[in-house]
């Protein structure tokens, strides 16, 4: 950890984020708008690259509106292989720069039937369904608690400021219970199911690990879902990663004013 930290401060000039954003699928766009100093992940000690399309895999530090943010243009997913701890790795730096909260987006399946691909969520709770989990191991003491409250992981407070930016710039904001399983295959039908019978909105392979980390480590998380595409079997139409790569596309206007308004708002 302290190489990673001595690196990425040689790199930045000690630059101390107050904001740290997760761009997700086809949503990393934003970072190459506002661009101070970026850092691709193959150099940083601790990180790995990132294998995804459509994901640059890139650290990109930035003042934007006199916020202080680092960006993550790109993120590590379980299903790449690599080692939970390495997933949520940057969120623990995040933390040690000096972090304070966090905004995390991703692409989504939409299980609520009243979601249209395209619709931006606003993620009020989620369900770890990775079956594996980024806390276990010996308890860091610097970082949180062996035993950390879960109640309120997206926090309320910067939900209702996403809310009043979106009521502000005219975006509808669905609101709900984003699920991760890992992936890399979308699910089956009867996956569907029961993702929509234990309660979830919509369905993911991410975001989860991240915010789970973040808030045993006292970062406040707020998360943004791209509903990318109805989830498989819902309207009978096969997937794939094109599809969900056009939609955030289609979407990528009205998410990036919302962000910038909630970067500036919290
Ligand atoms: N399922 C899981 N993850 C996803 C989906 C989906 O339908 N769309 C985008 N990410």
């Amino acid at each position: 950890m302290k190489e990673t930290i001595d690196f990425i401060n040689s790199k930045t000039n000690n630059f101390v984020p107050e904001t740290a954003i997760v761009l997700g699928s086809g949503l990393g766009d934003f970072a190459d708008d506002y661009c101070d100093v970026a850092v691709p992940y193959g150099e940083i000690p601790g990180f790995a690259p990132s294998t995804v399309k459509g994901h640059k895999g890139r650290l990109v530090f930035a003042t934007i509106e006199g916020k202080k943010v680092v960006m993550m243009q790109g993120r590590f997913h379980y299903y790449e292989g690599h080692p939970i701890d390495r997933v949520v790795y940057p969120v623990k730096v995040f933390k040690k720069l000096g972090v304070k909260n966090l905004i995390v987006t991703n692409a989504a399946g939409g299980i609520n039937p009243n979601f249209r691909a395209s619709d931006l969520m606003l993620i009020t709770d989620h369900i770890n369904f990775m079956h594996v989990n980024p806390l276990i191991g010996p308890n860091d003491d610097t970082l949180g608690e062996r035993f950390p409250d879960m109640t309120e992981v997206y926090k309320k407070d910067l939900q209702e400021i996403a809310l009043k930016c979106a009521d502000k710039l005219d975006i509808k904001l669905q609101k709900g219970v984003y699920m991760a399983l890992t992936g890399p295959n979308y699910e089956t039908p009867a996956e569907t199911k029961m993702v929509t019978m234990l309660g979830a909105d919509a369905v993911g392979m991410s975001t989860v690990p991240e915010a789970m980390v973040a808030n045993y480590c006292g970062i406040k998380v707020v998360g943004i879902s791209c509903i990318s595409n109805a989830a498989a079997g819902i309207t009978g139409e096969v997937l794939s990663h094109q599809e969900v790569i056009e939609a955030a596309d289609a979407a990528k206007g009205k998410f990036k004013s919302l962000l910038l308004e909630l970067v500036k708002s919290i």
